[in-house]
């Protein structure tokens, strides 16, 4: 396998201000637990070659013994293999066993991923399904654009959200990734630019750049978007596409109102600019609907929707779906067998079914989802007072402003005391949003309170290392 090696200084920008002033933690493990959570994270990426110690040593401004003895902790941990002539080269440990847990040997608490088990309409869509499978099993089962009902089930359900769609205009695909990876696959090459909002969804950065393609990041405001910024950015870029998240966007669980989408599809086809729309929360909103689908305001068919069962429904159903015109629908069907040879049967009756009755179980979910929300906001104002949130009114997480740069350093050490948190850095490009958390309400309140209970003495001795510092700074 070849092996990447890592710019020593992209690997200090997404390492951010890992040391602690006043810490009792020495300096090479506060090194080894912030490398850990870049492993643990996948902004270093599995097979990666660390820089040499001595040009390690001399860029992180540490001792040599300091960088030895950091890597040697991670060696030992199985984070890290020494490769001849390739020096430390990242992996993880062949065994979960080995990822370190709290002392006494509790597992570690995630709050790095946002997402719900299966509620019960889960078990009884399979249900469905297996009695509506018989006529299925007389075909082969290979349909790479997707069975009938489900394509006809999710037309139904755009119309019924105020854009006219035709079964033709769908094809059912593994989940709303694997649907970005297929368009990417269709419509660009390598070196070809794809504007993304920033921050954005981490998976679809990864898709990007693994299409050989890079991200131009447009900066989200604190609320809302900024459609001259975007406009700008198309001007000076000639993007192929661009990547949005309208509809309780990830991490910052914004949405976009009806006046943007319409000037977002405006600008799209001013510059001929396909938009990948992707909808995946769409459904999880908790004060009041979204608008109409971005792609209801496209005249010029230059919006591609991508959709998934994963939040609305169940992750484990593995699907998702894209909504085009029927004429970029053939192609994307043309290059999918480069892909895969379509999606299970039995998974798609499942989410025909579950389409269908979704307002059977969906309102509840909304307004049990809805207090986790708004107990999850009573805690952080509680517990971290100098956090900034703003309440979202959709989705599944809060992006939270930090009073400085310290998400790795403050991640590292909730690593060890328990607690996997999600740093900002994930949802960047090229280590931005050092200041920022996503935290989801996805687990049960009480099962939050602990967590950030027990992670609140090392976040205070942080927040006060930091005020010192300012203070001899002045
Ligand atoms: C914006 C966004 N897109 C896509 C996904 C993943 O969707 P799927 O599981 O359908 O691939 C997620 C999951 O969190 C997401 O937040």
């Amino acid at each position: 396998m070849s092996l990447r090696r890592t710019a020593t200084a992209s690997l200090l920008r997404q390492l951010g201000r890992w040391q602690q002033e006043n810490s009792r933690a020495p300096v090479y493990r506060q090194l080894a637990d912030a490398l850990r959570l870049l492993i643990l994270d996948g902004r270093l990426p599995l097979d990666s070659r660390l820089p040499g110690e001595r040009e390690f040593a001399a860029a992180l401004d540490v001792s040599r013994t300091t960088v030895a003895s950091a890597l040697g902790v991670l060696r030992d941990e199985g984070y890290l293999t020494s490769r001849h002539g390739s020096g430390s080269v990242t992996q993880l440990p062949a065994s979960r066993e080995r990822i370190p847990t709290r002392t006494g040997g509790t597992p570690l608490l995630d709050l790095s991923t946002a997402a719900l088990s299966a509620g019960p309409e889960i078990h009884h869509a399979y249900q469905q399904a297996l009695i509506a499978l018989p006529p299925h099993l007389a075909s082969t089962g290979y349909d790479p654009q997707g069975i009938a009902p489900l394509r006809t089930a999710i037309a139904q359900r755009y119309q019924a959200r105020g854009l006219p769609t035709t079964p033709e205009q769908i094809m059912v695909v593994n989940g709303a990734v694997s649907g970005f990876a297929l368009v990417l696959r269709l419509l660009t090459g390598p070196g070809d630019r794809v504007v993304v909002d920033h921050p954005t969804y981490p998976l679809a950065i990864a898709a990007i750049q693994g299409a050989s393609c890079r991200p131009v990041p447009v900066a989200l405001p604190q609320t809302g978007w900024d459609t001259d910024g975007l406009a700008a950015t198309i001007a000076q870029t000639s993007p192929r596409l661009a990547y949005l998240l309208p509809d309780f966007h990830n991490p910052t669980g914004q949405c976009m109102d009806a006046k943007t989408r319409a000037q977002v599809a405006h600008i799209a086809a001013r510059t001929r600019t396909t938009l990948v729309v992707d909808e995946t929360m769409v459904d999880l909103w908790y004060d009041a609907p979204p608008p109409p689908p971005l792609a209801a305001f496209d005249e010029d068919e230059r919006v591609i929707t991508l959709g998934s069962a994963g939040k609305s429904f169940w992750g484990g159903l593995r699907l998702g779906w894209i909504r085009a015109s029927a004429k970029t629908i053939a192609s994307l069907i043309q290059v999918r067998d480069t892909l895969d040879l379509g999606s299970p049967v039995l998974e798609q009756l499942a989410v025909a079914s579950l389409i269908t009755h979704s307002e059977d179980f969906l309102p509840a979910r909304r307004a049990w989802l809805r207090k986790r929300r708004d107990d999850c906001a009573a805690m952080l104002a509680q517990l971290y007072p100098s956090w900034r949130t703003v309440t979202p009114p959709g989705g599944l997480s809060f992006w939270v402003e930090l009073p400085g740069a310290l998400a790795t350093r403050f991640a590292a050490s909730a690593e060890n005391a328990g607690v996997h948190l999600g740093a900002g850095t994930r949802f960047g490009v090229e280590g931005a949003f050092e200041r920022y958390l996503r935290l989801p309400f996805t687990h049960e309140t009480e099962l939050l309170r602990q967590a950030l209970e027990s992670v609140q003495p090392l976040w205070l001795q942080l927040e006060q290392n930091g005020n010192n510092a300012m203070r001899r700074v002045v």
